[in-house]
């Protein structure tokens, strides 16, 4: 029985290429970069940048396909806790 489905990302962030693993959950659920504090939603798509010289420039970095995380949902088992690729679902990267 599958109890949750939970994003994956892939281990590198779209903006430098740092490892995302190295980031962390924030409490609104979003991953946070560990370099230059992009933060990411479950979809992949970028929710902040920090360093952008205006609202403007954020807004445009954000809506560029290029700044979406790749990620891929994976199911997680009831019993035993294994997780398994489902099925490839489109991230924001797609479209
Ligand atoms: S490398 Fe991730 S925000 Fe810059």
């Amino acid at each position: 029985m599958w109890t949750s489905v939970r994003p994956w990302f892939e281990d590198k962030c779209p903006h430098r290429a740092a490892p995302l693993s190295e980031g962390r959950i924030e409490d609104d659920g979003t991953l946070l970069c560990a370099y230059h504090a992009w933060r990411f939603d479950g979809s992949g798509k970028c929710t902040s940048m920090p360093q952008a010289s205006s609202r403007a420039e954020e807004e445009r970095v954000k809506s560029n396909p290029r700044s979406c995380a790749s990620v891929r949902p994976t199911m997680e088992a009831q019993a035993g806790g294994n997780r398994e690729y489902v099925r490839d679902q489109q991230n924001c990267a797609e479209g």
